[in-house]
């Protein structure tokens, strides 16, 4: 059985990518199983400058899924590239997602230049959509002009394939996902978390430090099933499918739906060998479905309507 799909020019072993923010930089889970079977790894969303993220609890339970309000806690462009990739070359021998994140557009291109000359990294991820900051991130993925110019000004600056990672919080995401191809973008990541909050009831306030966090898990695959199809019948470039996967059988649906490859996020913070497991598994779910090569089945789901 064929495992294997193609991703901006990169040929992957299997479709599995762990989400970033939810897999540090690999060595984190090397302790629980041998990488190197991933497809990819999209590491922790960095940007120019360390942060030290939001203030408070960061992350509440929910029902099928969580809230994370992290507020991109990362060292910073240059301490990930000195100080954390040669500890992820030890233990991934693949080419990584590097996740960006910025407060400007200035900011997207230096930081994508940065990773755009690091032999680590195979495409880069443009994050548009965290929804935990005050400015930047997510105000440029919730209007088409403004992902267009930030897709446009890295695809630029550097030659690494540039994939945009959108938000669900918006009308029109097929709108936002179409203003980013026509920009030049190489592929789509979607979906990053949903707005939500939660209150302690005791102390009458809300939960998260940040009031509003963002949704992932299970609870938000049929959302992110949605938008995959939205973006899979208006847009020809290759989608990243992220939202509640948590099983094959959820690859498999998610590939039907569109996605070229598939990110797999707050499943690894229940289950470390989440992805392993899902790898294991991928075959025995291909032959309940007869299928023989997964990349056959990307789209599949569209194909009277296409
Ligand atoms: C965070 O660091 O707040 C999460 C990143 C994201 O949702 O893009």
């Amino acid at each position: 059985m064929d495992t294997k799909v193609s991703l901006c020019g990169l040929t992957l072993d299997n479709p599995l990518i762990p989400a970033s923010g939810t897999f540090g930089y690999g060595y984190e889970y090397s302790d629980f199983y041998d990488i190197n079977i991933l497809g990819s790894l999209s590491i922790k969303g960095t940007t120019l400058n360390d942060r030290y993220g939001n203030e408070g609890i960061r992350v509440a339970e929910t029902a099928s899924g969580m809230l994370n309000s992290v507020g991109l806690q990362n060292h910073g462009v240059d301490y990930v590239i000195e100080k954390e990739f040669p500890r992820m070359r030890e233990v991934f021998k693949k080419p990584a997602v590097a996740n960006i994140s910025g407060f400007s557009v200035e900011e997207y291109v230096a930081v994508a230049e940065k990773f755009d000359a690091c032999d680590e990294i195979g495409i880069l991820e443009i994050n548009v959509s965290c929804p935990n900051v005050h400015s930047g991130g997510i105000a440029f993925g919730t209007d088409p002009s403004a992902a267009a110019t930030v897709t446009e000004a890295v695809k630029k600056a550097v030659k690494k394939p540039v994939v945009m990672k959108l938000s669900p919080n918006v009308t029109d995401i097929a709108a936002i996902a179409k203003a980013c191809e026509n920009a030049g973008a190489d592929g789509i990541c979607l979906i990053n978390t949903l707005k939500g909050v939660r209150i302690d009831m005791n102390r009458r306030r809300p939960l998260l430090g940040n009031v509003t966090g963002g949704l992932s898990g299970p609870a938000v695959f049929p959302v992110a099933l949605a938008m995959i199809w939205s973006v899979y019948k208006t847009c020809s470039i290759p989608i990243i499918g992220c939202g509640g996967v948590t099983t094959a059988s959820d690859v498999i649906e998610m590939m039907m739906a569109g996605a070229t490859a598939v990110e797999v996020g707050a499943a690894n913070l229940v289950n470390p060998a989440a992805c392993k497991d899902i790898i294991e598994a991928l075959p025995s779910v291909m032959k309940k479905y007869k299928i023989d090569r997964l990349s056959d089945i990307i789209g599949a789901a569209h194909r009277e309507d296409k």
